[in-house]
């Protein structure tokens, strides 16, 4: 038996779901029972009739799954980090709203919104506070949502996409830590200096290569891109967005550039079908996982060893759960 149909065999027996993110690789991807984008796997893991997930993608994934059904055993083949999840902890969190407390901002004037590429323990954090998680096919919703509180929006951790749905919303938006505080007391959404490097990656220059080689060619891109490179493009969407705008919406003659991750833009069509960077964008995080380590894990679960099970605590959440159905609610 080769690795794949062990691993087929060692599911059923063991109860155990695999769950993979887009971005996973190709032979991960592919042995997944659910793919999606990170909202779409929060919402059907919770669902899920096993016992045992497995899940394949960064940290925050399986945490959040983990707070949302912790009847659930929640395990990761890799326990590997999003580079912008860690840019922001709690003790970060609370430095921040000091600094705004400093500037003449009270907590009470405050609502946060967190990406859900966070912590639990942000969260957590920001669920206290009366918060919301948000991703990006539904931060629009959202933002617009804590507006109605009348307050300032406090977004982490990404600023770009902070940024971005700002400027969607004809909104003043501004950076802790980049723009002059008399700019942050000013701004309707007062955004963390976080961001995803993998993003990072796309330029306006490479927009504009594109766009002068292949001059009817749309470009496509993840909102958590630069703001400079988002104000050029044609299209704006979270992962699943993106998937169905251009392998739906476009022609398959439509040429097509892409502002996101690798190993998803790879999948998305045969041909007309650019990646907008002249380095290939992977998120090396993402790409950790191997057959093997999945193999691994369902031998753990096998031999009760349950290597890299996801544990949250119970204060974490509670609280966190509150900010995520918060997000389902709108
Ligand atoms: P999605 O919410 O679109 O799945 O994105 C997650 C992510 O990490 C993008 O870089
Ligand atoms: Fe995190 Fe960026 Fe990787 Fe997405 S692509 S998981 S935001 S580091």
């Amino acid at each position: 038996m080769n690795i794949k149909e062990e691993i087929i065999r060692l599911k059923k027996e063991l109860d155990v779901t695999i769950v993979a993110h887009f971005y996973q690789k190709d032979e991960v991807f592919e042995i997944g029972d659910i793919v999606g984008d990170s909202l779409e796997l929060a919402k059907k893991s919770m669902k899920v009739n096993t016992k045992n997930i497995i899940f394949c993608g960064v940290s925050f994934m399986g945490e959040s799954v983990k707070v949302l059904a912790p009847q659930k055993r929640v395990f990761m083949p890799r326990v590997a980090c999003c580079a912008m999840a860690e840019m922001i902890d709690v003790g970060y969190f609370n430095e921040n709203l000091k600094i705004l407390n400093d500037a003449g901002i009270a907590n009470d004037d405050i609502l946060p919104i967190t990406y859900i590429n966070s912590s639990a323990a942000v969260k957590a954090a920001v669920g206290k506070m009366g918060g919301y998680v948000c991703t990006s096919s539904n931060a629009f919703k959202i933002i617009e949502k804590g507006l109605q509180s009348g307050k300032k929006i406090f977004f982490v951790p990404d600023r770009c996409l902070g940024q971005n749905f700002a400027n969607q919303i004809g909104l003043k938006s501004a950076v802790i830590g980049i723009d002059k505080i008399e700019d942050v007391k000013e701004s309707d959404i007062i955004c963390y200096n976080g961001f995803c490097s993998v993003h990072q990656l796309f330029t306006p220059e490479d927009v504009d290569f594109y766009k002068e080689k292949y001059p009817d060619i749309i470009v496509a891109v993840h909102p958590e891109c630069d703001v400079k490179v988002v104000q050029k493009a044609d299209f704006v969407g979270s992962t699943s967005q993106l998937i169905k705008y251009i392998t739906q919406d476009l022609s398959i003659e439509q040429k097509v550039v892409v502002g996101t991750e690798f190993n998803m833009v790879s999948r998305l069509r045969e041909k007309n079908t650019y990646v907008l960077s002249s380095t290939k964008p992977e998120c090396p995080t993402m790409n950790e996982t191997t057959l093997e380590d999945v193999y691994k894990t369902l031998k753990s679960i096998e031999n009760k060893t349950f290597e890299n099970e996801i544990i949250v605590s119970d204060d974490v959440t509670k609280y966190a759960k509150i900010a995520l159905e918060k997000m389902f609610e709108v």
